[in-house]
């Protein structure tokens, strides 16, 4: 059976989810409290194996260990393979969204159906040279999609130039079904980029460098949510 789907508060309003990744770890706790108190809306933690991505990072210690040190959502971005594997421990460690790639799971319905089915919120990631028919047809299983605006692996990379196409037609099916569920992007957001990413749709922004690789991360938080503030 599957689980009822958890609607989200505020659905049109945008959403600034910093990715820890390009964080200072040695200071994690500052960091994150800094941009709490900036007004972030999730935080964004990169998860990746040395296989579905060369690089490897962390994994649910982290997510545990943040846990303890904020209330905010931590919305946990698979880059590994066969991801489901880990859907208990990173449940358990505390994570409240989990995000797969389209690619590393066999099938994206009942994936994020099993996501759901364990009470998190279920997102869909996508890569940018993935083609998008089977994307958009997973779409009312998800609570977030999430559209890669980068290859996913690393953090400080630009935005592919090919990204507002993809995440306009996401948006429209989005519309089209009337779900409810959010647009993310994923991949060299900052100010412009994200006025852009917003001009063609999406409502949710994962910025790592953008905010943690800068003199004043509570102020490039602010800065971006100015970027993307409607009109
Ligand atoms: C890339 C990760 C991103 C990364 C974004 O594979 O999924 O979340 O942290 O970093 P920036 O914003 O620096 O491109
Ligand atoms: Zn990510």
């Amino acid at each position: 059976m599957e689980a009822p789907p958890r609607s989200w508060s505020r659905p049109r309003l945008s959403r600034i989810c910093p990715s820890i990744l390009s964080a200072d770890f040695s200071r994690l706790e500052d960091e994150i409290r800094v941009v709490a108190r900036a007004g972030a809306d999730f935080l964004h933690v990169d998860v990746m194996d040395g296989q579905f991505v060369p690089n490897l990072t962390f994994g649910p210690i982290l997510v545990e260990a943040m846990r303890k040190l904020t209330s905010l959502p931590l919305d946990v971005h698979l880059m590994v393979v066969d991801p489901l594997r880990f859907l208990e421990e990173f449940a358990e460690a505390g994570a409240d969204h989990l995000i797969v790639h389209l690619e590393a799971v066999k099938d994206a319905p009942s994936s994020l159906e099993a996501i759901r089915a364990r009470g998190l919120r279920a997102g869909l990631a996508i890569k940018p040279e993935t083609p998008l028919p089977p994307y958009l047809e997973a779409l009312p299983h998800c609570d977030l999609a999430l559209v890669m605006t980068v290859e996913p692996g690393a953090g400080g990379q630009p935005f592919l130039s090919g990204s507002p196409k993809r995440i306009a037609a996401v948006r429209q099916e989005v519309e089209r079904r009337n779900l409810d569920c959010l647009l993310g992007v994923d991949g060299g957001i900052g100010p412009e980029t994200a006025r852009e990413a917003a001009k063609a749709g999406a409502d949710t922004f994962i910025a790592g460098h953008s905010i943690f690789r800068t003199p004043d991360p509570a102020a490039s938080l602010r800065q971006l949510r100015r970027a993307v503030l409607p009109g």
